[in-house]
């Protein structure tokens, strides 16, 4: 047996072992999932606008007009009239200066972080550290690593952990980062308080909004414009391949940041420009968006009534306050069987295991479109509760997230080990 086929083997035994499902036809609220009809219940398309007649037809128009690949990175000949336009619509989206495209949030924060990371670097001998929110997600771990900053791991969405890291390293330059909205536990970091620290310790911020651009804030500008935070954190981190609905993402900033970020941030340089249509789609959800504002407060609407009655089968939901919900089991395997009986059902929520969630929370990550329906998500909810009992599984009897994550006073707490969390 080969090294390759033996470490497949260990993920089957632990339960870890993942496969790809495959949707037939195009992404909306129900999907043909491996030839079987299902409501769609883990998708990031929140606002429904990948399959939008609009957004269609800009990406379709785009590839005749420009045609399918961009050809060459940014800094060659990859910057085109689309990209332009798309990143002008962003930072007037986001209330910044400027914004600059990256091909992916993974390849944005990679950028973003190991920049501005190796940018405080020389003014001190020891460089600077990276203050990161145990949960952020695996795209900030290795922007982390590919600086080789060193990064103090603060208790998830705990500021006076954060406080307690800033002091420790006050002669130090430091950057802030954090997700804004958790990505597999729907709860919203603490921006005020986190951005209040940043300023009095003079450290810079960096919040990831993948999942709270189109969801959160006035006109779904985001967390940060939730909390009134624009034009207060250095850079504003947004994905274009979920609630926009296309593919890529932005880094919106000062201009002075952007032209920075330009010549520094190794993934946008070593990498091929975003194709036209995606960005033409994006453009266009934007305009949808924005003309559309109630398709934010159906989203928010939605997920406040899926929570209602996934508590009313007994399911544990209070650690979420957006789209996002974990259903919490714990066990991987048992996880794994709650989803595939729901999927029997008709209902598919992904069960998500370590290493994406911590050891002991595998759960299934439950996510809310605009475009269901909200008979479809009581019907949904029942379905969920039971395939819960059917897999052997009581809801409300899982491992509260907050359980099974490191803990102890500051002072005994090393920095966690960098854990990566997945898409
Ligand atoms: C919080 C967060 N940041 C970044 C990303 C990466 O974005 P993308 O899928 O565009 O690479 C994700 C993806 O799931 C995410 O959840």
């Amino acid at each position: 047996m080969s090294d390759v086929e033996a470490r497949l083997d260990e993920l089957r035994e632990s339960g870890l072992y993942r496969r790809m499902r495959h949707v037939s036809g195009p992404q909306g609220s129900r999907v043909v999932l491996d030839g079987r009809p299902v409501l769609l219940l883990c998708s990031n398309n929140y606002l429904g606008l990948a399959d939008h007649p609009r957004v269609r037809e800009a990406a379709a128009d785009a590839a005749m007009r420009w045609g399918a690949g961009a050809g060459a990175s940014r800094l060659v000949s990859g910057t085109m009239t689309v990209h332009r336009r798309l990143e002008e619509a962003l930072a007037a989206f986001k209330g910044t200066e400027s914004s600059v495209l990256f091909g992916s949030g993974y390849l944005a924060n990679l950028g973003v972080v190991s920049a501005l990371a190796r940018l405080s670097a020389p003014t001190h001998p020891d460089g600077a550290v990276v203050f990161s929110d145990e949960l952020n997600h695996a795209s900030i771990i290795d922007g982390c690593r590919l600086a080789r900053a060193e990064t103090f791991v603060y208790d998830h969405c705990d500021v006076e952990h954060l406080a307690w890291g800033l002091k420790q390293h006050r002669d130090r330059p430091g950057i802030i980062v954090t997700d804004s909205v958790f990505s597999m536990d729907g709860d919203v970091a603490p921006l005020e308080a986190i951005v209040e620290l940043a300023r009095r310790h003079g450290a810079r911020t960096i919040v990831d909004e993948a999942h709270g651009t189109g969801a959160l804030g006035p006109g779904g500008r985001g967390a940060v414009a939730e909390a009134g935070l624009e034009g207060q954190v250095d850079v504003v981190v947004g994905t274009l391949g979920k609630a926009l609905g296309a593919y890529g993402a932005f880094a919106a900033c000062s201009a002075s940041m952007r032209d920075y970020l330009v010549n520094t941030a190794r993934s946008l340089i070593f990498s091929t420009a975003p194709p036209p249509p995606s960005a033409a789609g994006a453009l266009a959800a934007l305009e949808v968006l924005q003309e559309h504002p109630e398709m934010v407060e159906r989203l928010r609407g939605n997920a406040d009534a899926f929570r209602d009655e996934l508590a009313r089968e007994g399911f544990e939901v209070a650690g979420s306050t957006t789209q996002i919900v974990p259903l919490v089991v714990g066990d991987a395997d048992l996880a794994m069987a709650v989803c595939e009986r729901a999927i029997e059902a008709g209902v598919f929520a992904q069960a998500i295991r370590p290493p994406t969630v911590p050891e002991g929370t595998s759960r299934l990550r439950v996510a809310v479109m605009a475009t269901h329906t909200r008979e479809e998500l009581r019907a949904a909810a029942r379905t969920l509760g039971r395939a819960a009992l059917q897999a052997g599984f009581r809801p409300g009897a899982g491992v509260p997230v907050a359980a099974a994550q490191p803990a102890g006073h500051p002072d005994e707490r090393l920095p966690a080990p960098l854990r990566s969390a997945a898409a």
